[in-house]
């Protein structure tokens, strides 16, 4: 039985919700704790991250009372102009079992509310599972930042109108 939570900022929350980060650290490219987080700046730890999240921007799935998947969004994020989803992670023995989607569903229904148009989401060109995810959810591909990751591997920028059809 998974529960899917939405955060209260308490400290409690900010340390089992780091410790899951660094379970999934290394599956991100580049790794979280090596990534310049532009609200943040560099040299900045996971626990401090997770802080600059609003209450209610992150929505977390437990089993068992043990963080199995996270994802954040902010209402708006400036340098796109959109709502934003960053940190879609599962842990890995429990992925292809629709946390991942419930996560987004429930992301996706509650920026919905807010009034925003568009919804911003980011990943890297060789991300099949979160490729294949996005557009499962009717991302679109906005844009592709070529060898932007290093290696030959890109960005992509996906982006999925929730605004009302007129
Ligand atoms: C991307 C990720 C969050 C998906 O989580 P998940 O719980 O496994 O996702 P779901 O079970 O809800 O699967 C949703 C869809 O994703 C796609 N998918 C998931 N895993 C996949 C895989 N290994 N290969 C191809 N497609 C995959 C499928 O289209 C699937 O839909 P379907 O089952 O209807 O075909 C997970 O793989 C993950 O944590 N990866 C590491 C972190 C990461 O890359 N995050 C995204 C970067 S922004």
């Amino acid at each position: 039985m998974i529960d899917y939570k939405t955060w209260s900022k308490s400290k409690g929350e900010i340390e089992k919700l780091t410790n899951f980060l660094k379970e999934v650290d290394d599956d991100f490219l580049p790794p979280l704790s090596d990534t310049n987080f532009e609200r943040l700046g560099t040299g900045k730890s996971l626990g401090e991250y997770l802080g600059k999240f609003p209450k209610k921007g992150l929505i977390y799935a437990e089993k068992n009372g043990k963080v199995t998947g996270l994802l954040g969004y902010f209402d708006y994020f400036e340098k796109y102009g959109t709502g934003f989803i960053e940190n879609v992670s599962v842990l890995k023995s429990q992925r292809q079992h629709g946390i991942g989607s419930k996560m987004l569903e429930m992301a996706i229904n509650t920026m919905k509310k807010t009034g925003i148009e568009k919804i911003t989401v980011r990943t890297w060109t060789t991300n099949a599972a979160s490729i294949r995810l996005y557009k499962k959810f009717g991302f679109n591909i906005k844009k592709t930042i070529h060898n932007d990751r290093g290696n030959g591997v890109g960005s992509i920028i996906f982006e999925k109108n929730i605004g009302e059809k007129k």
